[in-house]
This record gives structure tokens, sequence and C-alpha cells, in this order.
């Protein structure tokens, strides 16, 4: 998205705002602020509070839109094996845009693997390949936090299919599998999609401990 593209979005909703933050940093293609957008919404209406932590990050918008949409997350934390100075630029045009989270988005090159997490974080990621949304599930498990994840480049060959692949298509069966074992390991599962327009890798997994009310 670029600047040429700022009068697509002209409306004075928040998503237009957002959007006309991420033309003017030119650095993303449009695809990822829809995804991090209907990822976002669907979380907030679920997940409020706490702190975010955006694995396999990338971009680092995921995070950002987080807060935007709840100001009751004092802070977040991105995630990636490194940033480049698209990643910081895009920073600097949101944080400019809406001075209020200035200093509230930390970013910390790290694997997932090697994070501890608490129970008061919100674990979200948005296409971390293959096996590495199980990493980023694990992850959030083990520390009893909240999660979602939108996985993507499923590996049926190495993924955990849990013999559902006689009556389901293999991701699928990946993903299903996964919100089982979330499941056995106490934690309440919500499932969305995101428009499949946006991206066929749209199965949203929420999982959350049980002793958290589900509100809605
Ligand atoms: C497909 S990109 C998704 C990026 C972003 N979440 C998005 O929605 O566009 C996957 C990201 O995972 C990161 N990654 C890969 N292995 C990782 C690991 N072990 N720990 C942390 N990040 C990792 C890559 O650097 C890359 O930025």
């Amino acid at each position: 998205m670029t600047e040429k593209q700022i009068a697509v979005f002209s409306g004075n909703t928040l998503f237009d705002k957002i959007a006309r933050a991420v033309c003017r940093a030119g650095t993303l293609p449009g695809k990822e602020l829809f995804e991090a957008w209907e990822v976002a919404r669907r979380v907030r209406r679920k997940y409020r509070g706490g702190r975010v932590v955006d694995l396999a990050c990338g971009h680092g918008l995921l995070a950002h839109i987080m807060l935007l949409l709840d100001d009751s997350s004092a802070e977040a934390l991105a995630v990636d094996l490194d940033f480049n100075e698209n990643t910081h630029r895009l920073s600097r045009i949101i944080v400019d845009r809406w001075p209020r989270l200035e200093n509230r988005i930390h970013y910390l090159t790290s694997r997932v693997e090697d994070l501890d997490l608490t129970p008061d974080d919100i674990a979200v990621s948005v296409h971390a390949c293959g096996r590495l949304t199980d990493t980023v599930i694990e992850t959030a498990v083990s520390a009893g936090a909240r999660l979602a994840v939108l996985p993507c480049c499923h590996d049926t060959k190495v993924g955990d299919l849990g013999g559902l692949d006689g009556w389901v298509d293999g991701p699928l069966a990946i993903d299903v599998t996964r919100a089982a074992r979330l499941r056995a390991k106490g934690y309440c599962v919500i499932t969305r999609t995101i428009p499949e327009e946006i991206t066929p890798k749209n199965r949203l997994l929420m999982a959350h401990p049980e002793l958290i009310v589900d509100t809605e």
C-alpha cells in the first residue's frame, strides 16, 4: 500500500485511519493490513486487557491494532527473529498518529521457543508457518496465557492430523486436532474465520484457560 491509495480509505472509521497510516508508511501489501485488522477485531471481541504478545510478528501491525482496539492493555511485545527498517517505519507512523501508543510497543528479537509468557498475556500470531503455530500454542499454554492464532502452511507430513484425514482435508485435520489438544489441556476453544477473500488460510483459533469466564 502506498500514499497513492490514501484516497481509497477516506472514511472516518478506525480502520480507514489505520489504513491511511499504513499507506503513508508504504511498507505493507494490503493483504497484511486486512488480515491483522480482521484478526484483531475478532480477538478483541473475546479477549480484553493483558499484555499483547505478537509472536512471529513480522511487521508487527497486529500488536498496534490490538492496543488501538483496547486501550486497557498497557503494552505489547512484538517478537520475531529479526526486524528491518520497514517494521520501525510502520510503527513510527502509527505511533505519530496515535501518540498514546508511545513507549507501549516493544520489539524483541527472539525465537518464539525461547520466550517465557505470563498468565496475564494474550499470545497472538498470524501465519506462523507450519509447526511454528504449534510452538506458539505450546508457549502460551505453558504459561496459562490466552491465545489466538491464524495458522498457515500446514505440513501434513509432520503435523498431527489426529487420525481425522479420512474425513476432512489434512490442514483442517491439523487445526481440529490443535483445538482438541487445547481442550484436553483445560482450555476453552473459540473458533472463527476471517473472510476467505483476504486469505484462504483463514481459520482463527482462540483459546483461554477454563477458569477465565467467557463473557459473550
Ligand atoms: C509468514 S511470516 C508472518 C509474519 C506476520 N505475522 C504476518 O502476519 O505477516 C512468519 C514470520 O515468522 C518468523 N519466524 C520464523 N521462525 C520463527 C521463530 N522460531 N521465532 C520467531 N519468529 C519466527 C519469520 O521471521 C516471519 O516474520
